[in-house]
């Protein structure tokens, strides 16, 4: 490849050799050299059925591009540092190979809208792999929902014992927010899909481009309907970094609950040993720490975020080289989504549930207190008056060690006289769980329901998504 730079007519100078390095992407926005290519092939054969250039040296650009494109694959070709980025190196690879009518190719089209061109049809790759993990998670997830509609474990709030409830209505949780993280991926990618080459530098071009040709053969739905946006626009960016900082604060949630369930104390699961590690001094123990790595890994991708936001914050119109700062970290955070993703699901669909550990901790902790003041009330007691009473009960049976079902009638009667034998089946764990039919409670008809539901929206969102 020549040393001399495509933008070198001006200089006098070579630029400093550690200056080259600094300012050169090649090391990481060279992932983007399909998407380069594709471009440039889609942005050649507009040129010459434009009559821009002529045909012919357009037919031979994009076989060239094509050709360049299957060596890379092949791993036949290197990269220069000193071509700076991707862009550039695949241009220099086209010149040398055919010489004065590679240098055709840049023809109305500035590095400018090119890197924007990429960085678009690379990330819509992306989303829509993402899109696929998600919906793989939400399917796994509700399987283990469907085994286990009749798993009662204990609800928190404060991670204090609150309500009883049961594996599936807590699975499901996470099933609904990997719902909304699906439908904002859905949603970036439309604001992805727009096509922005045809904004040259800033001010378009005084070529007579056709703008759709190249969207449609690109596959995008629209164009940029403002050509110093389309070179300065990287919500899209921003907007992908929160969607998958959103994503994983639901992975790393669920990834903390799973540090506790897995724990002694807890016991409520068993991680499969193919999720799990030992440790190199204590030959007892199996820790989680896939779980614990997802919810570690969470903190670098909302950085990224934060790293974006600041650096667009200031920047002034059109194109800064500041915004070649927005790639490491949109691919990390991509790179670091693909991985989590597929060993969280993998995770989850071996882990072992141990249901009498969970419904014997649903057991404590006064879990039916709030049911046996519903029992009241439904007998004509004012709620409050209710809670006042259930209080007092607990409290009797915290101090005599019992839990409620386990005390006497007489012991009910003696706090109040309203209390008869019925109320033992109001406040049984089944009970607490399965009365509790209203539109999103736990109860098993209407969770069995729910997951009814989810297999259709698998359905539709798979066929929506082919
Ligand atoms: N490597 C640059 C980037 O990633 C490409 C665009 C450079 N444009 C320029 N005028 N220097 O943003």
């Amino acid at each position: 490849m020549s040393e001399k730079k495509l933008w070198g007519g001006r200089f006098t100078k070579s630029t400093d050799s550690f200056t080259d390095h600094f300012h050169s992407s090649i090391g990481f926005d060279s992932r983007m050299y399909r998407q380069d290519i594709l471009g440039s092939v889609a942005h050649a054969a507009m040129l010459g059925r434009q009559g821009i250039i002529p045909e012919k040296d357009s037919e031979l650009i994009q076989k060239t591009l094509k050709e360049i494109l299957k060596d890379i694959e092949e791993g036949k070709v290197e990269f220069n540092e000193k071509a700076e980025d991707i862009h550039m190196n695949i241009e220099s690879i086209l010149i040398d190979r055919i010489g004065d009518v590679g240098k055709r190719l840049h023809t109305g089209r500035s590095r400018n809208d090119q890197v924007a061109l990429d960085i678009r049809m690379y990330l819509k790759d992306q989303i829509t792999d993402i899109k696929k993990l998600v919906l793989e998670l939400v399917g796994v997830l509700n399987n283990i929902a469907s085994e286990h509609t009749a798993t009662i474990m204990p609800g928190y709030t404060h991670l204090q014992n609150a309500q009883p409830v049961t594996l599936a209505h807590h699975v499901l949780a996470y099933v609904e927010m990997l719902k909304r993280d699906y439908a904002r991926l859905t949603d970036t990618y439309k604001r992805t899909n727009v096509m922005p080459l045809g904004s040259g530098a800033l001010a378009a071009t005084t070529y007579p481009l056709d703008r759709v040709f190249v969207m449609e053969q690109l596959g995008f739905d629209s164009i940029t309907l403002d050509s110093m946006d389309g070179v300065s626009d990287r919500d899209f960016v921003i907007e992908l970094l929160n969607t998958l900082s959103i994503l994983m604060v639901h992975l790393s949630r669920f990834c903390e609950e799973i540090v506790i369930w897995s724990s002694q104390q807890y016991k409520f699961i068993e991680l499969d040993d193919a999720y799990s590690t030992g440790s190199s001094i204590m030959p007892q123990k199996k820790n989680p720490d896939m779980a614990e790595l997802i919810r570690g890994k969470s903190g670098r991708v909302f950085g990224h975020l934060m790293a974006m936001l600041t650096t667009m914050k200031g920047l002034p119109l059109a194109y800064n080289k500041d915004m070649q700062e927005d790639k490491e970290g949109v691919f990390d955070a991509v790179d670091t989504i693909k991985m989590c993703l597929p060993v969280f699901t993998k995770m989850l669909a071996t882990m072992t549930v141990n249901k009498d550990t969970m419904y014997s901790a649903a057991k404590k902790g006064f879990m039916n207190a709030t049911d046996a003041a519903d029992w009241l009330v439904k007998r004509g007691v004012p709620f409050r008056d209710a809670h006042e009473i259930i209080g007092r009960l607990v409290l009797y049976s915290i101090n005599n060690d019992k839990s409620l079902d386990e005390l006497t009638l007489d012991e009910y009667k003696a706090i109040s006289d309203i209390f008869t034998e019925d109320i033992y089946k109001a406040i049984s764990l089944e009970e607490c769980v399965n009365s509790r039919k209203v539109d999103g409670g736990p109860s098993e008809s209407y969770i069995k329901g729910l997951i009814e539901l989810n297999k259709q929206y698998i359905s539709e969102m798979e066929e929506q998504d082919k």
